[in-house]
């Protein structure tokens, strides 16, 4: 598969397994295919993947706070993990630490069969080219145009013509809703459209897995509707293993294989998002119970 619109014209990377992106095609949830077999829903085959990425009994602390204590959980690939948890419990330092921008105190980090808590900077990057992070405030570059942005990571692999770059930015912003927007300035974007760019820049860089730290936040409701279906459509479509941090119960439930419930640092629920409906745990079921509460249907 390519990114590339016209197979002919792609003499350069033909064998680099990378999503098929195309200009002008809407995108389609995807039928059932391997990925999607990795699940624990009821009725569906036994099913034990190797993880993709884990964590094994990690701890961190800063100075006396201790923030993640014997926490483990991992995810499969093709599938999606819901962390969700207070304010404040760990859940960014957990994406942060998968990206080895923070190194855990103990215990282990896995990403794609690969032992990653003692990597340093340079092996790093090996890994963020596979795994990539959409932060909550996008994190563009500002002085660059949305389709910039969107072609920065195109840009640093040297791979592609200009005009097949041009291709490849327009057919991700199409898919990420904000099409014909690439000369614009991210500050003439809102929020949602930020995330939005944010998501076609990750995609850009061909991953194999990408993070999102609450990414229906500070967006209305149609917006946070769109983003997840957006989500969605990746996990189906390109089999993307993602990790979403979120608030948003009804978005977890919507999106989940399985969902981590981090709470005074203990990772004290890893289970299936079926599991999580009928859990007897009295805090999740109070942090259930809030968030209905907070966003009523
Ligand atoms: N680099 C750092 N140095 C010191 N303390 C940090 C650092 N990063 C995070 N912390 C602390 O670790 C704790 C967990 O932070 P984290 O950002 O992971 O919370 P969170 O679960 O993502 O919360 P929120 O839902 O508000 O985003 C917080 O108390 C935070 O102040
Ligand atoms: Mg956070």
């Amino acid at each position: 598969m390519s990114l590339l619109l016209d197979p002919e014209a792609d003499n350069v990377h033909r064998s680099t397994p990378v999503p098929e992106i195309l200009p002008g095609t809407s995108i389609e949830i995807a039928v059932e295919g391997p990925a999607c077999q990795a699940s624990t829903r009821p009725g569906g085959p036994p099913f034990h993947p190797e993880p993709y990425i884990a964590f094994e009994h990690v701890s961190k602390s800063f100075g006396d706070l201790r923030v993640l204590d014997d926490v483990s959980f991992s995810i499969a690939a093709g599938e999606t993990l819901c962390i969700i948890g207070r304010s404040g419990v760990g859940k960014s330092v957990s994406l942060q630490q998968i990206m080895g921008f923070l190194k855990p105190d103990s215990g282990r980090i896995t990403v794609a069969g690969e032992d990653i808590t003692g990597f340093n900077e340079r092996q790093m990057e090996s890994v963020r080219k596979k795994v990539t992070m959409v932060f909550q405030n996008g994190a563009l570059f500002d002085s660059l145009s949305v389709g910039e942005n969107v072609a920065f990571p195109l840009r640093e692999r040297k791979e592609l013509h200009e005009d097949q770059i041009q291709q490849v930015v327009n057919g991700l912003l199409e898919m990420v809703g904000v099409a014909g927007m690439g000369h614009l300035l991210p500050s003439d974007l809102s929020t949602g459209m930020k995330r939005s760019v944010a998501i076609a820049r990750a995609l850009a860089a061909q991953p194999e897995a990408i993070l999102y730290d609450e990414p229906t936040t500070m967006v209305d409701p149609l917006m946070a509707r769109r983003l997840g279906d957006l989500i969605q459509r990746l996990k189906h479509q390109l089999r993307l293993t993602s990790i979403v941090v979120t608030h948003d119960m009804r978005f977890a439930e919507r999106l989940a294989d399985h969902v981590v419930f981090l709470h005074e640092g203990k990772g004290i629920f890893f289970h299936s998002v079926e599991q999580m409906r009928d859990t007897d745990n009295e805090t999740m079921r109070q942090f259930l119970r809030f968030d209905a509460y907070v966003l009523p249907f």
